[in-house]
C-alpha cells in the first residue's frame, strides 16, 4: 500500500529511535549515539549503534540497520505499512490507506474479522488451560510432557475441553456470529442444521501464528484416554491424534511455519533455523533454549517455507525421520534447499523418536552435541542413495539418475568438491561424471539469490569519502557548496553515491537517503559513518572538506603521473617525437595541478583522514 512521502517522513522525525528500540534492546548512552548488543547477532560486546538524531539504528558486527521502520520490520517482521501505521498511530501522525475499492475493503474488513475469531478463540482456550476448572486435564498433560507454565504462556498453548458447545458459547457471549466463527474454521455445522459445535474437543491447543503474530489457526492434540483395560473393546477413536484447522482465508499451510514469529530474531542471532515437524518438537526445544526452532505445520517442507527461511539465515538444521519416507522426504527437500541456496543439515536423534523426545530424555547439551556434530544432508542423501540402490548395474545406474540432478543444481564452488565425493562413492572415475552432469553454469542458468558461499564483493567507500560523507551529514551548509564544486569522477565512480550527495546536500534525511532497496552497500557504509563518533568541529568542516577533496583529486592525479610517465618512457625507447611532445606537456600540467593540491591538503587540513579510521 502507498503511502505519501510527506508522511512516512513525518513518522520518522516524530519517532524517537532510541526509545523504540531501547523497549528491546538495553541501550547505553555513548555521545550522541546509544549502543547495545545487537539483536540481530550474537555478541559479546557491543557494537550495535543507535543514533537519534539521524533516526537510524547500524551494526558493525553484522552490518544490519536502517530506520525506525526497518527495525520493526526485521525485529517483529512486519510489512513497512504497518511499520509505518504502528509509529503513525504513536506519534500521533493520521497514516491515510489507499483508496480502497468497495471490494477490497470489504475483503480486508472481514479477513479482520477472521482475526478477531482466531484471537478471542486462542484467549479461550488459553484461560481454559491455566485457570479453568475443566482445564485440569489439560494441566495434567502439559505437567506429564514436562512443560512448564512459561513455556506453555510463551506459545500461548491452550486446552478444549471435552465438549460440544464450550468456544462456541464462549465466541456467542462476546457476540461474534457464527457465522465469522465457522470462517475462521473454530467450528462446525452439520448439514441440514442450524446447530454449531466445536471443532477442538479434549485436545491440547497449539495456536498458529502468522509471521505478524497473529493467530490464524490451531492444531491441537487429542489427550490420551485412560488405558483400556485388557480384553476388553477399545474405546471409540475421538479424531485423529492431532487436528489442524484447515485452511482459510487467513491460513495458508505451506507458508505458514509454527513458531516463526518467536524463532525470528534468535534464528537472525544464532544465524540458523532447527526445522522440526512436530508441535511438540517446537516447544520442547525452545523450553530447552533453542529457540530457533519452527515447524512445519503437517505438510512437507515448501519453496515458500525455504522464502520464509532464507530471509532469515542460510542454515537450516532438518530433523528428518530416518526410515525410507524419511531418505524420500530428504531427497526431495534437498533439492528445495539447494534451489533456495540454503545449507542444510540433518540432525541424527537416535535412540530418540522425535527432538522433544530426545531434549526431554537427554537434556540441552546433549541436544547442542548432536547439533555440533550434524551432517550436511547432501552427503547423507549421496550415501543413502547409493546404499539403497546396491552395487548391481542397474543399481549404481538408479543412483546415478537420483544424484545428478542434486550436483547440477550446486553451486560451482561446492560442485567440484562434490562431484569427486559422488563419483568415488557411485565407483566411477570423476572425469566420467563431470560429463554427465555436463558443465551448465548454474548460477547462470537460473535466477535465484546470490549464492551466499561466494558473496558478490562489497563496496566500501575510501577513507577520504567515508570523511566527506560525515562532514555532509553534519555540517551540510558548510559542506555542500565544497562538494558541487567538486569534480563528481574524483568522489566517485558509484552513481548512487553522487545522488545520495546531491540528496543529503539537499536536505534530505538520512534515513530515506540510506534505502537498502537501492544500494544497499551504501546505505550500510552510510548508516555506518553517521554511527561514528564525531570528528571535527564545525569550524573545520569546509576547510577539511576542501582537502579531503584535493587529497582524492591528489590520488588520481598521482596515479595519471605514472602512467604518462611509462608512456613517455616507451617513447624515448621507441623514439616517437611528437607522441612526446604531448606528453610531455600534459605531464607539466598534471605537476603543476599535483603542487597546488599538496598545498590545500598542506595548509587547510586541521584535522585528516590519517588519524583515525572511519
Ligand atoms: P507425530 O505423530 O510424530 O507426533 O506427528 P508428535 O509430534 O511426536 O506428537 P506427540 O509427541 O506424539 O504428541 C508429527 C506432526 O505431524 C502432524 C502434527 O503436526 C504433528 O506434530 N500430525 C500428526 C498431524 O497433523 N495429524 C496427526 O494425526 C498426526
Ligand atoms: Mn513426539
Amino acid at each position: 500500500m502507498a503511502i505519501p512521502r510527506h508522511i512516512v517522513d513525518e513518522v520518522r522525525a516524530r519517532t524517537d529511535i532510541a526509545e523504540l528500540i531501547g523497549r528491546t534492546v538495553t541501550l547505553r548512552r555513548a555521545g550522541r549515539s546509544y549502543s547495545g548488543l545487537c539483536p540481530f547477532h550474537n555478541e559479546k560486546s557491543p557494537s550495535f549503534n543507535v543514533v537519534p538524531d539521524k533516526g537510524i539504528f547500524h551494526c558493525f558486527g553484522c552490518g544490519e540497520g536502517g530506520d525506525a521502520f526497518a527495525f520493526l520490520m526485521k525485529s517483529r517482521g512486519v510489512s513497512f505499512y504497518e511499520a509505518v501505521k504502528e509509529l503513525g498511530d504513536a506519534a500521533g501522525v493520521v497514516v491515510e490507506e489507499k483508496e480502497l475499492s468497495r471490494e477490497e475493503r470489504q475483503r480486508l474488513e472481514h479477513r479482520a474479522d477472521l482475526y478477531d475469531v482466531t484471537e478471542e478463540s486462542a484467549r479461550f482456550f488459553t484461560n481454559t488451560l491455566l485457570t479453568a476448572p475443566e482445564g485440569a486435564p489439560g494441566r495434567e498433560y502439559l505437567q506429564k510432557r514436562g512443560i512448564t507454565v512459561e513455556t506453555a504462556q510463551k506459545y500461548r498453548l491452550g486446552f478444549a475441553p471435552d465438549a460440544w458447545d464450550r468456544l462456541t458459547g464462549h465466541l456467542q457471549r462476546k457476540r461474534i456470529p457464527m457465522q465469522m466463527a465457522k470462517g475462521a474454521r473454530v467450528v462446525g455445522q452439520r448439514e441440514g442444521s442450524d446447530r454449531v459445535y466445536d471443532l477442538f474437543r479434549n485436545r491440547l491447543m497449539f495456536p498458529i501464528l502468522d509471521d505478524r503474530g497473529r493467530v490464524v489457526a490451531f492444531g491441537g492434540r487429542l489427550l490420551p484416554g485412560p488405558p483400556t483395560p485388557p480384553g476388553s473393546e477399545a474405546p471409540k477413536a475421538d479424531g485423529p491424534k492431532y487436528l489442524n484447522s484447515p485452511e482459510s482465508e487467513i491460513y495458508n499451510k505451506s507458508r505458514t511455519l509454527y513458531g516463526l514469529s518467536w524463532a525470528r530474531l534468535a534464528a537472525q542471532r544464532k544465524d540458523r533455523v532447527l526445522v522440526v515437524e512436530g508441535y511438540f518438537d517446537a516447544v520442547s526445544l525452545w523450553q530447552g533454549g533453542f529457540e530457533e526452532v519452527m515447524a512445519t505445520c503437517g505438510t512437507a517442507l515448501t519453496p515458500a517455507h525455504l522464502e520464509v527461511i532464507s530471509r532469515l539465515t542460510r542454515k537450516v538444521v532438518a530433523l528428518f525421520d530416518s526410515d525410507e519416507a524419511g531418505l524420500k522426504a530428504a531427497t526431495k527437500s534437498m533439492e528445495l534447499f539447494l534451489d533456495a541456496n540454503v545449507e542444510a543439515k540433518r540432525l541424527d536423534l537416535k535412540p530418540a523418536k522425535d527432538p522433544d523426545e530426545f531434549i526431554q530424555q537427554f537434556g540441552a547439551e546433549a541436544f547442542e552435541g548432536r547439533l555440533a556434530a550434524a551432517q550436511p544432508l547432501l552427503d547423507l542423501v549421496f550415501d543413502r542413495t547409493i546404499k539403497k540402490e546396491g552395487s548391481s548395474s542397474e543399481g549404481r545406474a538408479r543412483a546415478e539418475a537420483a544424484v545428478i540432478p542434486l550436483l547440477r543444481r550446486l553451486p560451482r564452488n561446492v560442485r567440484d568438491q562434490m562431484l569427486a565425493k559422488a563419483a568415488d562413492v557411485l565407483g566411477i572415475r570423476p572425469n566420467e561424471l563431470i560429463e554427465k552432469v555436463g558443465r551448465v553454469d548454474t548460477q547462470d542458468a537460473r535466477s535465484g539469490p546470490p549464492p551466499s558461499m561466494a558473496p558478490p564483493p562489497r563496496w566500501v567507500p575510501s577513507r577520504e569519502l567515508a570523511h566527506l560523507l560525515w562532514l555532509l551529514l553534519h555540517f551540510p551548509a558548510q559542506v555542500a557548496p565544497v562538494l558541487a564544486d567538486a569534480d563528481p569522477t574524483v568522489l566517485t565512480d558509484r552513481r548512487s553515491v553522487l545522488e545520495a550527495i546531491v540528496a543529503l546536500a539537499g536536505g534530505a534525511p538520512l534515513a530515506e537517503v540510506a534505502d537498502p532497496g537501492r544500494d544497499a552497500d551504501l546505505a550500510r557504509a552510510l548508516r555506518a559513518i553517521a554511527a561514528r563518533p564525531a570528528e571535527y568541529q564545525e569550524e573545520q568542516a569546509q576547510s577539511s572538506a576542501r582537502a579531503l577533496v584535493a587529497r582524492l583529486e591528489l590520488a588520481r592525479i598521482e596515479s595519471e603521473i605514472l602512467t604518462i610517465n611509462a608512456k613517455i618512457a616507451a617513447c624515448e625507447t621507441s623514439g616517437d617525437k611528437s607522441s612526446y611532445v604531448s606528453l610531455a606537456k600534459e605531464i607539466s600540467t598534471l605537476y603543476a595541478r599535483q603542487r597546488l593540491l599538496k598545498t590545500v591538503v598542506a595548509t587547510r587540513a586541521t584535522r585528516g583522514p590519517a588519524s583515525s579510521n572511519p
